[in-house]
This record gives C-alpha cells, structure tokens and sequence, in this order.
C-alpha cells in the first residue's frame, strides 16, 4: 500500500482489479506471505530422514537408482538444500536425484535458485561441518555450492492448483503452509498431494500440522521424534 501510495486495502484491492497481470500481483504475494524458514528447520524431520526413511528408500529405490523428492512451498531453497547436502553425506553419486522446490513467491524463488544467503542466515540450523564442506562466502554473504545446488530446481507453484502430471516423489515435504488455509483449501491440497506420492512415500508437515480430520488416506508414522505421513493401501 505504501508503495503505491493507497491508504487503504479497499483501494489496493481495486487497483488489483483494475491492473490485473501488471505486476501489481506478485508485488502483493511477495508482501503477504510469510517467508520464515532455515535450514535444517525442527531438526527432528531431518534426524528420520537420514536414520530411517533415506536408508529405506535407497534399499527399495535399488534397481532405478533414483529418488525424487518435492520440497513444497519451499520457501527460500534452504529446506531443498538440506536435503541436498544431507545427500551428498551419503555419497550417492551414482543415483539420479531430483529436488523438486516450489512456491508461490517469486521473490523467495528467486532467492532460492541463487542459493545465496546472508550471514545470519547461514548462522541459523546450518551444522558448522556442512558450511565449511557446502557453502562459498560470495561477497559479504554465502552461496551453495554448485554440487548442491545441482539436483535442486525451482519452479512457482500455487499449491491450490491442480497437480497432474507432477509426481511421483519418494519424500514430499509440505511444512508450515497448511496453517495459512481454510479447511477445505488443506483437504484439496492435501489430496493432489496423495496424488502425486508413490505408494511407499513419506510426507511430513510442519509441527503444528496434521491430516487429521482432512484426509483420511495418511497413516500417521513417528519417527526418530517426527511425525511422517504415508499413503494408506
Ligand atoms: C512459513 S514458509 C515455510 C517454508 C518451508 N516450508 C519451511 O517449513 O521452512 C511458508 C511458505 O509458503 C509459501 N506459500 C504461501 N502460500 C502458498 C501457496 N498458495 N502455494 C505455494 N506456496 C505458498 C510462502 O511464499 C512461504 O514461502
């Protein structure tokens, strides 16, 4: 509103109306959506991942090689570069891997593709071990390095559209953004979800997030202090 001199959200919503597509939009996006996000975020999700469910998926994944993981609204890329760099710890270098992040804001996308951060964000969940091994200082702040960002791509997605043809992924990781919406908007994002998970999926969701009472399909998983959903048969 400051920005384009309105003193009101009746006059921003207009102006939306009457500008619909000239960028008025996204600048809106970028200013409602709550960026907050770091890496290695509850720490306990990231415990199961490497103790329990990659070393699972990599038996089962044996014959393809592969492994495709979703971080969904990923925000600024640390949640996908976690992972990435989690990865690279377990030495696959033969496998083919995919990091799939997404979001709405192409403010957050633009910040995630670049992988460069400020120094007090790579001071926040990031192991030291892992800045000295995966991270570049790039000016007066730091950037992933190459090999980490590799596996990882970033496309915008509104999580409230439809997903055919996306899928399907091992790991699914959808935290802390069902909280903004209403309940049928969680039930609706929570089934193109299921949809577009293998049958032997693992999906977590923030810690103050559940399908409980919104789809009945997820078995509810404790691990390694994390909560995980699966698709039931
Ligand atoms: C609080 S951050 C969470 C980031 C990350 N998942 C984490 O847990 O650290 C919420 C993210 O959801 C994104 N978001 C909000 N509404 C969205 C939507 N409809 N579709 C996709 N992303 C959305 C925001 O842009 C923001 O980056």
């Amino acid at each position: 509103m400051r920005e384009e001199g309105l003193d009101s959200l009746g006059d921003l919503c207009n102006l939306l109306r009457e500008t619909r597509g000239a960028g008025l939009d996204r600048k809106v996006v970028d200013a409602i959506t709550t960026n907050e996000t770091l890496f290695f975020r509850d720490v306990a999700p990231f415990d199961a991942l490497r103790g329990v469910i990659l070393p699972e998926l990599l038996e089962r994944n044996a014959a393809t090689r592969t492994l495709r993981i979703w971080s969904a609204a990923a925000c600024s890329g640390q949640e996908a570069y976690s992972i990435a760099m989690m990865l690279l710890e377990m030495g696959l270098s033969s496998w083919k891997i995919e990091i799939y992040g997404t979001d709405l804001s192409e403010q957050v996308l633009e910040r995630a593709r670049a992988g460069k951060y400020l120094h007090i964000e790579v001071n926040r969940g990031l192991p030291a071990k892992f800045l000295v091994r995966y991270i570049d200082r790039a000016g007066l702040g730091w950037q992933v390095k190459p090999e980490v960002r590799r596996p990882v791509r970033f496309e915008k997605r509104d999580q409230r559209d439809e997903l055919r043809g996306l899928g399907p992924f091992d790991v699914v990781l959808c935290r802390n953004v069902l909280i903004y919406f209403d309940l049928e908007t969680k039930k609706k994002i929570l089934a193109g979800i299921c949809g577009c998970m293998s049958s032997h999926a693992y999906l977590p969701l923030g810690a103050a997030e559940t399908t409980f009472g919104l789809d009945d399909k997820f078995l509810r998983r404790p691990l390694n202090g994390g909560i995980f959903y699966q698709r039931g048969e």
